[in-house]
């Protein structure tokens, strides 16, 4: 049996295949990152939600990282609609959630709610500069919120079908497997040496490893989820012990808060049957809006029985030329000249011009996967929008 329980305690389940649509009134257009929210509120991913946030859990969250029962939740998963769609509706009534014409569910509104963007943004993300990518997509969207509980009729269409796992089936995985302590590891990049050095310090003290590459929507300079979903398989069957590590896709998009994020990827992860989950340099961070262990400080907001998922806390990694081996100011004495250490952005550059970085960095069968896939999609590497890391 799976020891870890939900969080809250209960796996949500709110789909709904025979759901009729009765009594729906009106009909609420969501965007990517909306049907990405559905579709984990749906399975079970953003467990107690069972909906998006009505106003109270919503001012909850935003201010205290907690809903409003207490329990720890640090990013609001809002409905935005349009100012038009707000109007018509009335709390009580049952609409439809569609995109480009289909229909993917129903909500019942309990909540109608115009939020104060600027103070979400302040709260959640720590700027509001319009630079940033998540407070960008934030003031972009819709400017009423609506909430209430859900029901989905249909889930998004799956680009990596084989490794689908909702939480349910990964619960069940680990079990079979023997696991009873799996760590996450969450990511939006290619694994490179330092991911990989991390993963395996883990992997030496608990059972197995979920690898748990987002691939839901990211900003346009992130290496496309279909190329990396290559590199991570090329990876894994040449360096990693097949019976210790799980890879699964994480359907969510990433909104770059940092350390809120952090919280969010933990408490996610442990709804997938985690008991570890690990945060090492500036998790979900982009540029210089966060420090480097922010994302690890903020685990001390909570209590460890609240969180009930373990963080394991990694200082940042890199391969040092004179020990010979990768490591961290906390087991290497030399200095960054030893060093190993790129960018992302650096590393995006040379992928681009076909060049692998040196292989103290990147695995070279991992560079020749990113370098061939980035050179078949032009498209990806014109997008270079300026973002950092
Ligand atoms: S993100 O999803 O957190 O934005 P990223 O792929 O950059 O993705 O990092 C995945 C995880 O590895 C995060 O926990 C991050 O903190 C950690 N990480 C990335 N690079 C390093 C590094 N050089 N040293 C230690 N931890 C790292």
């Amino acid at each position: 049996m799976n020891a870890i329980e939900p969080h809250g305690g209960v796996l949500i389940n709110r789909i709904d295949p025979a759901c009729t649509f009765d009594g729906c009134t009106c009909e609420a257009e969501l965007d990517q990152l909306a049907l990405s929210d559905l579709e984990l509120i749906a399975i079970g991913g953003y467990s107690p939600l069972t909906g998006f946030l009505g106003e109270k859990d919503y001012h909850s969250v935003v201010k205290e990282m907690r809903l409003a029962n207490g329990l720890p939740w640090s990013l609001p998963i809002t409905l935005p609609v349009s100012e038009e769609t707000a109007k018509q509706l009335s709390v009580g009534n049952h609409v439809k959630l569609v995109k480009h014409g289909v229909t993917y569910g129903m909500m019942t509104v309990t909540d109608i709610y115009q939020p104060d963007k600027t103070q979400e943004a302040l709260s959640v993300y720590k700027t509001n500069d319009p630079a940033h990518p998540g407070v960008k997509k934030l003031l972009e969207r819709p400017d009423f919120y609506i909430g209430g509980p859900i029901l989905v009729s249909r889930l998004p269409d799956k680009s990596f079908e084989q490794f689908y796992a909702a939480p349910a089936q990964t619960r069940t995985a680990f079990e079979k497997l023997g696991w009873k302590t799996i760590v996450g590891f969450q990511t939006r990049n290619p694994v490179h040496r330092a991911h990989e050095y991390i993963q395996k310090t883990a992997l030496e003290t608990v059972d197995g490893l979920l690898l748990h590459p987002l691939v839901g929507e990211t900003k346009s300079d992130d290496i496309p989820s279909d190329i990396r979903m290559e590199s991570y398989q090329v990876l894994l069957d040449q360096y990693y012990p097949k019976d210790r590590v799980m890879l699964s896709v994480f359907p969510a998009a990433m909104r770059y808060a940092g350390p809120r994020e952090a919280i969010f990827h933990a408490l996610v992860r442990k709804n997938y049957g985690c008991t570890h989950f690990i945060v090492g340099r500036d998790h979900a961070g982009v540029g210089s809006y966060y420090g480097t262990y922010d994302a690890q400080t903020i685990f001390g907001s909570f209590t460890e029985e609240e969180l009930g998922i373990k963080p394991l806390f990694f200082e940042h990694s890199f391969y040092c030329r004179k020990c010979g081996n990768m490591g961290t100011s906390k087991t290497c004495p030399h200095s960054a000249r030893d060093h190993i250490h790129l960018s992302g952005t650096k590393v995006r550059e040379l992928l681009r011009q076909g060049k692998k970085p040196p292989k103290e960095f990147s695995r070279p069968e991992v560079a020749s996967v990113l370098i061939k896939g980035l050179h078949q999609q032009p498209v990806a590497i014109q997008r270079n929008s300026g973002g950092s890391e």
